[in-house]
């Protein structure tokens, strides 16, 4: 199988090759490397024989591969996949852009929740296997479980999303504004005779104007920012948006779907996506049989006990950052009543919101 790979070396594609080398994902496929930058240049070392890079716009080169996995982005999609497919190519097309995950020739992938969604697409000639967005990929992977057992009435997801969400220079941006904020302080911090308020009162001054905003557009370190991607006409940002649209479409049920909706935030964490979910139940389940359903869902879940030493531990996004885990937590009955189910999940925002679906996916082809 020729497998071309397009965008590799930005954050997704490197957590990407990182994961396909430590599953061996490169032994027995042939995989070729493209650039948008230098053609002609050295080809990363993955153990097996690979050509120097190709041209990632050359239609005749991609033409030739059987599968192509992009993590270029929504605008490399945009300029490449129609013209492709209008040469005729038949290859499988794999990336994590939304420019085509609704498309109705298009199926989202994330195989521990959708395997069989994944397989009758193939036995139906499905070409096109696209990531979903990361928020709705990590909410699937920690309640799964539930929606697999059709006991989902509805669900507000508040979301405290990470850095890595909007990008690597978006990380970069946090953890500058962190540092300028406590440069702004540094002496009086020193200082145990320093007054607090005096402290805030410059903490705040620098946040307001000191702070470099030059990808997020406002200060988030030491804030939040309640609103993610672009602005809907009915008042919902396209982040939230996504999280009926694209849950709906992954679990195959688009045409019978399930409302999910809520506010998505932009917190100070690095690359970890944390959600707090209300969830209404159709019936009353006894909470040792939630807690089950949702552990025994795939191999990634883990239910953190609902007390407050194991959720400090094992809850939070330092715990989780850079591994597969998907810890629920907080579980518990709402005082609204028995079918009022709340909970906590964090996840990694690079492996399950990005990467690792796309490599699973190659995985299942090749079977
Ligand atoms: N849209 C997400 C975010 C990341 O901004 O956090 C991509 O799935």
């Amino acid at each position: 199988m020729k497998v071309g790979f397009v965008g590799w070396r930005g954050m997704v594609g490197s957590v990407l090759m990182g994961r396909m080398l430590e599953e061996n994902d490169f032994a027995g496929i042939e995989p070729i490397f493209f650039t948008t930058s230098n053609v002609g240049g050295a080809a990363p070392d993955v153990g097996v024989d690979v050509p120097p890079l190709k041209d990632a716009h050359d239609i005749n080169e991609l033409k030739a591969l059987d599968a192509i996995i992009s993590c270029q982005g929504g605008d490399y999609t945009k300029k490449v996949f129609g013209d492709l497919r209008g040469a005729g190519w038949d290859g499988y097309w794999i990336d994590a852009a939304s420019s085509l995950r609704m498309k109705d020739d298009a199926l989202i992938i994330l195989d521990p929740v959708n395997d069989g969604v994944i397989r009758d697409g193939l036995a139906r000639g499905v070409k096109n296997f696209i990531g979903g967005n990361c928020t709705v990929s990590l909410m699937l992977m920690g309640l799964g479980g539930l929606f697999k057992e059709g006991l989902v009435d509805w669900v507000s997801a508040m979301t405290y999303q990470a850095a890595s969400g909007a990008g690597a220079q978006n990380m970069r941006e946090l953890i500058t504004q962190m540092g300028e904020i406590k440069a702004a302080v540094a002496d009086d911090l020193a200082n145990p005779a320093s007054a607090i308020l005096d402290i805030d009162r410059k903490v705040a001054e620098t946040m307001r104007t000191g702070l470099t905003t030059d990808n997020f557009g406002a200060p988030l370190a030491g804030s939040l920012l309640p609103y993610i991607d672009t602005q809907l006409e009915n008042f919902q940002s396209r982040e939230e948006w996504k999280a009926e649209a694209e849950t709906n479409k992954i679990l195959g049920r688009s045409a019978n779907p399930i409302a999910i909706d809520g506010i998505c935030v932009r917190i100070g964490a690095m690359r970890c996506h944390s959600q707090a979910l209300t969830i209404k139940l159709n019936k009353d389940v006894p909470m040792a049989d939630i807690e089950s359903i949702i552990a025994n869902a795939n191999d990634w879940v883990k239910v953190v006990p609902n007390n407050r030493a194991e959720t400090l531990s094992d809850l939070t996004p330092t715990k989780v950052t850079g591994t597969l885990s998907v810890p629920v937590g907080r579980l518990r009955k709402m005082s609204m009543g028995p079918q009022y189910l709340t909970a906590f999940t964090v996840g990694d925002q690079l492996l399950w919101g990005a990467a690792e679906p796309l490599r699973r996916m190659l995985r299942i082809l090749r079977e």
